[in-house]
């Protein structure tokens, strides 16, 4: 049986997109080398594992996500030893890194889709091609603002090809051997380079079947069991996040038995929802959501985020709550993209420090592994002017420099951002020299989440709140418990709430924000009568008094 370990349920992961994090070679794109001068920094934020998006060779029409060569790395980013380096450098450290592996599509510049094209060097059928665009027609179409089909014409092989993506990145044809087994060397290539796992892109549209949407068939269910068993044969307990993009009935079969398939799952359908809770000041959606999830095996783990360098997507939301999010965060049209919301967490909170932190609250006392995206926790801005998703990609601001620490180069990949969220106000040094700065904050709630075995590791339960607007989670181990109490609503909230589960357990406020000032609060005081004294947005985390702070 595979080995499974634990230590990553109690993991706070970080998302960093190499080219926007710091330019050591002053080319403008930042790089691996760059990434490791500030290691120091991400160790100090208390995170366990960076998510590096991808670093292969690419001609970045999809940052990345369009492969021209799955075993190097862009010569922007940086060499294979220089991988090697961050990777020993990272482990030192005590962080882990993981990396995203694109199986389901490369670039349409990539040599194997150039030869598919001319149908040579035996890569004819490497990819999904047709004479009738009518094929499959139940699949959706996922990038709805740039492509009208899942299929494009070719003229040099005179057929369509399949994407799901743009039309500039084929999808691979996973029935063709070849194609599984050199995607299973490539796997092993990033292993052996020490990777400690990866964040798999895509995975549910790895084959197409007539008469299905082409989602989450029995043949990629079965393509990812061999993948799992032969990631374990070369890493035991490598760290594999699947991004399934689906609602939780779909995306629980891709945790297997629980040691054959996904060890861990991005949950999607919650995290719109948070955000849906937080416009309306009522935690039903929340509750909705979490209701409707199914129990996973002791042996997984569901992954939350607020934000990531994609748009807030809306995909596994209903139409009226769709409509709702538009209104509430996306209210002009250039906000929005796709089935989604192109903007950053701090611009979505109007910038205001109590809803970011309370969203962060819940984020870290939810079911499951948090990640945080790379400048979220300085509440950088975003760019709308920037095309698709680019403006939630801007570079990392370090200082009030002329490069903002990023590059010495005074030309950058992407414009430094201007304005009110300039790094000349909004940038690490300052935040660092504030005590009361975000950063701050952020760093003493991961120390909070991770003296807490119960987050993450323990077992979960939303109780009955006696307030619609009261999120109350909680989550219990062998020897520690949290009662995590989150006010949605703008306006205070006052009542005394019972625990049954803890019922006559001594509790001791142990983190908390915006709780009332004028009630007598006490932070003491048994679980038959939690005092609940929280100004709009408050939350208060409450412990056994004999359990860690
Ligand atoms: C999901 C990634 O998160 C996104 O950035 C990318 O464009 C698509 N997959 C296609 O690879």
């Amino acid at each position: 049986m595979a080995t499974q370990p634990t230590w990553w349920k109690q993991a706070v992961l970080y998302e960093l997109y190499v080219r926007a994090f710091r330019d050591a070679d002053g080319d403008g794109h930042g790089d691996l080398r760059g990434v490791i001068e500030r290691l120091d920094y991400v160790r100090d934020l208390g995170v366990d594992v960076l998510w590096l998006l991808p670093l292969s060779p690419s001609p970045l029409r999809d940052d990345g996500y369009d492969v021209t060569d799955y075993c190097d790395i862009h010569p922007d980013y940086g060499t294979l030893d220089d991988l090697r380096d961050l990777i020993d450098a990272a482990h030192a450290r005590g962080l882990k890194v993981i990396t995203d592996l694109v199986m389901n599509h490369t670039s349409s510049d990539h040599p194997w889709f150039q030869a598919s094209r001319r149908r040579a060097d035996g890569k004819a059928d490497w990819y999904v091609w047709s004479d009738d665009p009518e094929r499959y027609s139940e699949a959706r179409v996922i990038f709805t603002d740039s492509e009208t089909s899942n299929w494009t014409w070719d003229e040099v092989r005179g057929q369509y090809y399949w994407h799901r993506f743009f039309h500039h990145q084929p999808d691979l044809n996973y029935d063709h051997p070849d194609v599984r087994s050199t995607m299973l060397d490539v796997i092993r290539f990033w292993l052996e380079c020490g990777v400690d796992g990866f964040r798999l892109d895509a995975i549910p549209y790895l084959y197409q079947r007539e008469g299905t949407n082409c989602e989450n068939l029995p043949e990629t269910h079965a393509f990812l069991k061999v993948l799992r068993a032969h990631v374990e044969s070369i890493t035991p307990g490598a760290f594999l996040l699947g991004e399934v993009n689906q609602w939780p009935e779909d995306t629980l079969p891709y945790f297997g038995d629980g040691f054959d398939e996904m060890p861990l799952l991005f949950h999607f359908p919650v995290m719109p929802r948070l955000w849906k809770a937080l416009a309306q000041g009522d935690a039903a959606p929340i509750r909705w959501i979490l209701e409707r999830t199914p129990a996973i095996p002791a042996s997984c783990q569901w992954v939350v985020f607020l934000r990531n360098h994609d748009e807030l997507t809306l995909e596994m939301v209903t139409e009226e709550e769709r409509a709702f999010m538009y209104a509430a965060y996306a209210p002009e049209p250039v906000m929005r993209l796709n089935v989604g919301i192109r903007r950053r967490l701090a611009p979505l909170c109007d910038f205001e420090r109590p809803r970011i932190e309370l969203l962060h609250s819940l984020l870290m006392t939810l079911p499951g592994t948090p990640i945080l995206y790379y400048g979220d926790e300085i509440a950088m801005g975003d760019d709308l002017t920037l095309f698709d998703r680019n403006g939630v990609r801007t570079p990392m601001q370090w200082n009030d420099g002329p490069g903002a620490g990023f590059s010495e180069n005074p030309t950058t990949y992407a414009p430094l951002l201007r304005g009110a969220t300039a790094p000349q106000r909004v940038n690490v040094a300052a935040a660092e020299r504030d005590p009361g700065s975000l950063l701050h904050w952020i760093r003493t709630l991961i120390a909070t989440r991770k003296r807490h075995p119960a987050l993450g590791g323990g077992s979960f339960a939303m109780l009955p709140s006696p307030d619609p607007a009261l999120a109350v989670f909680l989550s219990t181990s062998e020897d520690d418990a949290v009662v995590a109490v989150h006010n949605l609503a703008a306006e205070p909230r006052r009542l005394e709430l019972a625990v049954p589960a803890l019922a006559g357990r001594r509790l001791r406020l142990g983190f908390g924000g915006r709780l009332s000032q004028d009630a007598p609060r006490g932070t003491e005081a048994t679980a038959d009568a939690i005092p609940v004294a929280l100004e709009g947005h408050g939350y208060a985390w409450w412990s056994p008094a004999e359990a860690p702070a």
